[in-house]
């Protein structure tokens, strides 16, 4: 028989490989090592489901075989693996109050400095372009820049190519996808962009949240959502306190409306629901 003709014992297509209590354990300590999040309990058939094809991939017969290759390091398929336990899910205008309400939190500095509004785990980039979006109508020729960051370089370089599927323009309200959405042509049959002027306002950069982060500068609001509800209350408490340095004081921390800072000592204060305030004295 040719090596394109075995097939490993226990891979065969549809069969997921069994993964041991022991096997979970290193998964989520990996995991949580690197990412700060917390795979609870009774996770191990999303672990499951979102290696399974990594393992047949490598012809790795159990999952202490795949953690071989990936418990190193630093390489490409420990890359891989944390892409694929991460969740990013997220759309344009997810959670439309914050976008409501993002003009009224913007103090009026224009012509001093340019407004700076983060998305702090902005996975694919709707919701810095969502930000970018209520920015141009609010305020079209004014000073303003949007910075993302996510722990994915894969999903990071997916934000700043900026292309989404078209279906996904439903989501923009639709005066701002006549004024700053471009069907795609050719080779891009089927997506949508933005326009260059829109685009150049909004960058992207790997971020990971639960590591010390470089000199960022000032940011008058940062978007925290749909990532605390993964931490552990420690490591919670540690990535607002890092992102909350970031405020200008009086800036604002929006978190998704599932999370709640509550119980959490920081410098910041509850503004409104899911909307927080950095203290001008700390
Ligand atoms: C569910 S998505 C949320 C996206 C967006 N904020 C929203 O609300 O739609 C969570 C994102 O957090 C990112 N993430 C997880 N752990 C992280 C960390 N330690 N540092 C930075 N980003 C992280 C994931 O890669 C994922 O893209």
């Amino acid at each position: 028989m040719t090596p394109a003709q075995t097939v490993h014992v226990g891979i065969q297509d549809g069969v997921s490989i069994p993964i041991t209590p022991e096997e979970f354990a290193w998964f989520t300590t990996f995991l949580r090592g690197r990412t700060g999040i917390e795979l609870k309990d009774g996770k191990q058939a999303l672990v499951m489901s979102r290696l399974d094809r990594r393992l047949r991939h490598h012809s790795a017969a159990s999952y202490k075989e795949y953690f071989a290759l990936i418990s190193g390091g630093r390489g490409e398929e420990a890359r891989i693996a944390l892409d694929l336990m991460t969740t990013n899910e997220t759309y344009f205008f997810r959670e439309p109050q914050h976008f409501e309400m993002l003009p009224r939190l913007l103090p009026s500095v224009a012509g001093q400095r340019p407004l700076r509004v983060w998305s702090a785990a902005s996975s694919s980039g709707e919701e810095a372009y969502s930000i970018a979006l209520t920015l141009a109508e609010h305020d079209p020729s004014g000073l303003w820049e949007v910075f993302g960051s996510d722990l994915s370089h894969r999903i990071v370089d997916t934000a700043a190519r900026g292309l989404y599927p078209i279906e996904a323009a439903q989501r923009v309200p639709g005066h701002l996808r006549t004024a700053y959405c471009l069907r795609g042509r050719g080779e891009h049959e089927g997506f949508f962009t933005f326009d260059a002027g829109l685009r150049s306002r909004v960058t992207f950069r790997q971020l990971n949240l639960t590591r010390p982060l470089p000199d960022l500068g000032t940011f008058d609001v940062v978007f925290l959502r749909n990532i605390l509800i993964y931490f552990s209350s420690d490591t919670k408490r540690q990535v607002v306190d890092r992102v909350a340095t970031t405020l200008r004081p009086g800036g604002y921390l929006l978190t998704s409306h599932a999370e709640t800072l509550m119980g959490l000592e920081t410098t910041l204060e509850s503004f409104a629901p899911s909307v927080y305030r950095r203290r001008e004295q700390v």
